[in-house]
């Protein structure tokens, strides 16, 4: 884990919407995580960037910090319970009680049931839901400090509408482990929801990251290049948008579960 100095050194202009508030991004080295966690810099939150990469987590976080954010990297494993206690050691030190989670790591490894591929089913339920479970049971208490103090606290947990409806067959495992984020996201918010806590699931359709470059079956890229040339994905800045409103809300409206896709998914 490894973090850097300077990093309160906000002066830019973000609308300001969130200034004041500490925001926890997890799968922040791209994709939807990095572009939530400029956004959510800009509206004026002090962002802290969560991964594995952490030379591309310090690179974003250098850049937002240049151009006058409040920005930390973290480097951590949402699969390692030691790795986020320290995490979570670190953030509050250097940036203050968390305010704000977004579970967003997530892996996808498509593949017909038959392929008895373990070993990435393994990985897909540990990071997708035994990490976001890990991740949010571990920052639970700044959490809940941070409600207590009368602030206005977010967990959004990035699902998929994999989750819930019908999707493409080679995806029992991943379809399966974000079926669980909504399923968590539903719990969570009967157990956190009275303690000051708003959580939203979110679930989006086709987005253009590199989620589907993870994959190394050549069946399952050329498949996920069709569903490309099918729909119009949308951009990662689209779904941080999203997140950027619901946690910009009056503390009393919830939106528990969204599903932003493509007009034609
Ligand atoms: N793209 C889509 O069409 C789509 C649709 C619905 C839902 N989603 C969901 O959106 C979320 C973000 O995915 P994305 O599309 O933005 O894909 P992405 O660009 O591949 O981003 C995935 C992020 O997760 C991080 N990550 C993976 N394993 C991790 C671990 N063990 N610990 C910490 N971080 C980890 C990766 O960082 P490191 O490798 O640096 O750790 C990366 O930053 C995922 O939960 C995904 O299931 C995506």
């Amino acid at each position: 884990m490894q973090t850097q100095p300077g990093l309160r050194s906000r002066t830019g202009a973000g609308t300001g919407d969130l200034g004041g508030r500490v925001a926890v991004i997890t799968g922040a080295s791209g994709g939807i995580g990095a572009a939530t966690a400029c956004r959510l810099a800009a509206e004026g939150a002090t962002v802290v960037l969560v991964a594995r990469r952490g030379e591309v987590i310090e690179e974003s976080a250098r850049a937002l910090r240049g151009a006058g954010r409040s920005a930390l990297a973290v480097t951590a494993d949402v699969t390692s319970a030691d790795g986020l206690a320290r995490a979570v050691d670190v953030i509050t030190e250097q940036a203050g009680a968390p305010d704000l989670l977004v579970n967003n790591a997530g892996v996808m490894y498509p593949g017909p049931l038959h392929e008895m591929r373990l070993d990435e089913w393994r990985r897909m339920l540990d990071v997708n839901v035994l990490g976001l479970l890990q991740t949010t049971g571990a920052f639970l208490r700044p959490l809940l400090a941070s409600a207590r103090a009368g602030r206005q606290v977010d967990v959004v947990n990035v699902s998929s509408i994999a989750g819930t409806r019908d999707f493409s067959p080679e995806y029992a495992v991943y379809n399966a482990s974000k079926a669980a984020v909504s399923a968590v996201s539903r719990s969570l918010r009967g157990e956190l929801g009275p303690q000051g806590i708003r959580v939203t699931d979110i679930q989006p359709g086709l987005v253009s990251t590199g989620l589907g470059e993870q994959t190394t079956r050549t069946e399952s890229r050329e498949s996920i290049a069709g569903l490309f040339e099918r729909h119009q994905a949308l951009e990662p800045d689209e779904l941080a948008d999203v997140i950027a409103y619901v946690v910009s809300r009056p503390p009393h409206v919830g939106m528990p579960q969204l599903v932003v896709a493509p007009v034609t998914q």
